[in-house]
């Protein structure tokens, strides 16, 4: 099976415009307190330098890096393959993801930062699959909503390649 770029479904200029707006909801929801964000490695890259530039907040960042995936499918088994590096005891945490599909992984994460007495615990994630759910996680800041669509480009991958693409666009299979 061979994957190429189909259709551009958001822009660079779309997304950074986005990423602008959820910054501003965080900075004023946080205000007068600290952030924590945590990017899910590596899908989360480059929406979460977006995000991060437009936060006027004291932040600290980190990286996780949990799996789910193999190609185009979940396999339901979550596992950290690299863990967050500082202490997020009493800590804001956000979690800045790529894309929210089945669920699984947020699900997962939500609980583990709570269980390592983070103050608290949401979610901004660059693209939400509602139609896709099976855990009950709903972001908190979400930059769009896409229809049930493999999604490549701007940090999202098709078996790691297709990351670099500066916009996001659907995998055409061939
Ligand atoms: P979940 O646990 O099913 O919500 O899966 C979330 C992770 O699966 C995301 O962080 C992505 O890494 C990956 N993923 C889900 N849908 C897509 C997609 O359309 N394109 C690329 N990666 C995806
Ligand atoms: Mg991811």
């Amino acid at each position: 099976m061979e994957v190429t770029v189909g259709r551009i479904l958001f822009t660079e200029e779309q997304i950074r415009a986005r990423a602008k707006e959820l910054a501003a909801e965080i900075c004023e929801d946080y205000k007068g307190e600290s952030l924590y964000l945590v990017g899910t490695l590596r899908g989360a890259l480059v929406w979460m330098a977006d995000i991060m530039k437009e936060i006027t907040l004291e932040t600290e960042i980190d990286f996780i890096v949990a799996s789910s995936y193999q190609g185009m499918d979940t396999t339901g088994v979550v596992t950290i393959k690299k863990d967050i590096e500082g202490d997020v005891s009493g800590k804001n945490v956000i979690i800045i993801e790529d894309i929210v599909d089945t669920g699984t992984t947020l699900y997962k994460l939500l609980d583990y930062f709570k269980g390592k007495g983070a103050k608290s615990v949401e979610i901004c994630s660059m693209l939400n699959k509602p139609s896709r759910r099976k855990a009950p996680v709903s972001p908190k800041y979400n930059g769009f909503e896409i229809d049930d669509l493999f999604v490549i480009g701007y940090g999202l991958d098709y078996n790691q390649k297709f990351r670099n693409l500066p916009f996001v666009g659907v995998a055409e299979l061939r």
